[in-house]
């Protein structure tokens, strides 16, 4: 007889392993990183520092954190034949897409197992500098060399426009990078475990999390967001469009979360960081939208405890900041590369091979055990 297992097809509330990261939780709306709270991270803390945090366990000595802004500006310089790698991907290739490119030509063997902060490095600083510089050949614009002056967040920016940015929309980048930065036992990072946990090296994990984070059920909605926005397109349709597509049992973005059953902190923080850059028109019809969605979803699903997700307001700061839908979750990713290293890290730490199993379903096991093969 085959063994009996009880099959959870969503792992919800599975506790799968131990972390020291960070906690969230689900039932009050918190999101902490090394015991502290990411909301309040995202005012004003660098990301160089709050990478800090989540690879070294403890806040830097000074913002931005000295030892981090060495480390990447370091790592910019990109090997030669790295750079040629990513000239070589055809313009037409979304983003996203090239991203995930990018992640796996920068394995280029140097890494191995286990990972070490030094991989982690050249992962967070080299991503948004190939992905910025294939984004300007793309559109047949020069390439713009990093600024070592400029901090993590706005040297992407620089690197992306070819200019200074402006001082508020890097500060509401610099909230979401923080507000990014990790989450958890999410699907990207569990995948990340579980590459790493089989001895491979951080770059094919972090290109395997990247393939799951594309999903719009995970990273891939915030442009799915902006879609719907722009499809309502007046505050005093969104009643009836949400109506209409909840009708046709398609997925509102940017609602819901398999983890929040309240509201999710980072979208609060991002709501508030959106009254600071967004367009107050824009800014009407999304809350609007947000208000008209959640009676819908609340009244078809009463028990489900459904709040606005992290991806809604994303939608919404990403857009005031100039950046174009397509750069959306590849911009989400740049932000979750020092969470998926400090997962990486933790791993390899203290590993086991994760190898779950399955319920087996199919035909008769036992005795009748391998079935006979047709005769003839
Ligand atoms: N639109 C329409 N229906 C929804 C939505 C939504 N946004 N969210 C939940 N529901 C429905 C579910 O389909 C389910 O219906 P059912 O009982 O008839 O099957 C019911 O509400 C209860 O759903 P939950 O169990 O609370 O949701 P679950 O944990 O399964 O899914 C998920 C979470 C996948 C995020 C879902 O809410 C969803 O698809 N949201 C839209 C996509 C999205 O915004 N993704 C970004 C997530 S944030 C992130 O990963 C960074």
């Amino acid at each position: 007889m085959p063994q009996e297992f009880r099959a959870d097809p969503g792992l919800e509330g599975v506790i799968v392993g131990r972390s020291a990261i960070s906690w969230v939780g689900g039932t009050t709306g918190e999101l902490v990183y090394r015991g502290f709270d990411a909301r309040e991270l995202a005012r004003g803390v660098p990301y160089e520092s709050v990478a800090h945090l989540l690879l070294h366990g403890d806040p830097p000595a000074a913002d931005p954190s000295p030892e981090l802004t060495a480390a990447l500006a370091a790592a910019r310089g990109i090997p030669g034949p790295i750079v040629r790698a990513v000239d070589a991907l055809p313009p037409q290739q979304p983003p996203l897409d090239a991203l995930r490119s990018i992640l796996s030509v920068l394995g280029d063997g140097s890494g191995a197992y286990p990972p070490t902060l030094e991989d982690g490095y050249r992962l967070i600083a080299r991503s948004p500098v190939l992905l910025a510089r294939f984004v300007r050949r793309a559109a047949g614009q020069e390439p713009v060399p990093p600024r070592p002056e400029l901090g993590h967040v706005a040297n992407y920016l620089a690197m992306l426009r070819g200019a200074a940015p402006d001082v508020r929309q890097v500060a509401a980048l610099q909230a979401y990078f923080a507000l990014l930065a990790d989450h958890g036992m999410n699907a990207s990072t569990f995948v990340l475990r579980i590459a790493i946990s089989t001895h491979t090296d951080l770059a094919s994990a972090a290109t395997a999390a990247l393939g799951t984070l594309k999903g719009p059920l995970h990273g891939g909605a915030p442009s799915r967001v902006s879609e719907m926005l722009d499809a309502v397109g007046a505050p005093e349709h969104a009643a009836e469009w949400v109506r209409e597509r909840l009708a046709r049992r398609e997925l509102l973005y940017g609602f819901g979360h398999r983890a929040y059953k309240a509201e999710d902190p980072r979208g609060l923080r991002l709501h508030e960081v959106a009254r600071t850059v967004a367009d107050p028109r824009r800014l009407a019809l999304a809350e609007t939208v947000e208000r008209e969605g959640l009676a819908a979803l609340r009244a078809a699903h009463p028990s489900a405890r459904i709040y606005a997700n992290v991806e809604f307001y994303s939608a919404v700061v990403l857009e005031a900041i100039g950046l174009p839908p397509a750069l959306f979750t590849p911009t989400f990713a740049l932000a979750r590369t020092a969470g998926w290293t400090a997962h990486a890290l933790e791993q390899a730490a203290d590993n086991r091979l994760i190898r779950p199993d399955l319920d087996y379903v199919g035909p008769p096991t036992g005795r009748r055990w391998p079935r006979p093969l047709p005769a003839g």
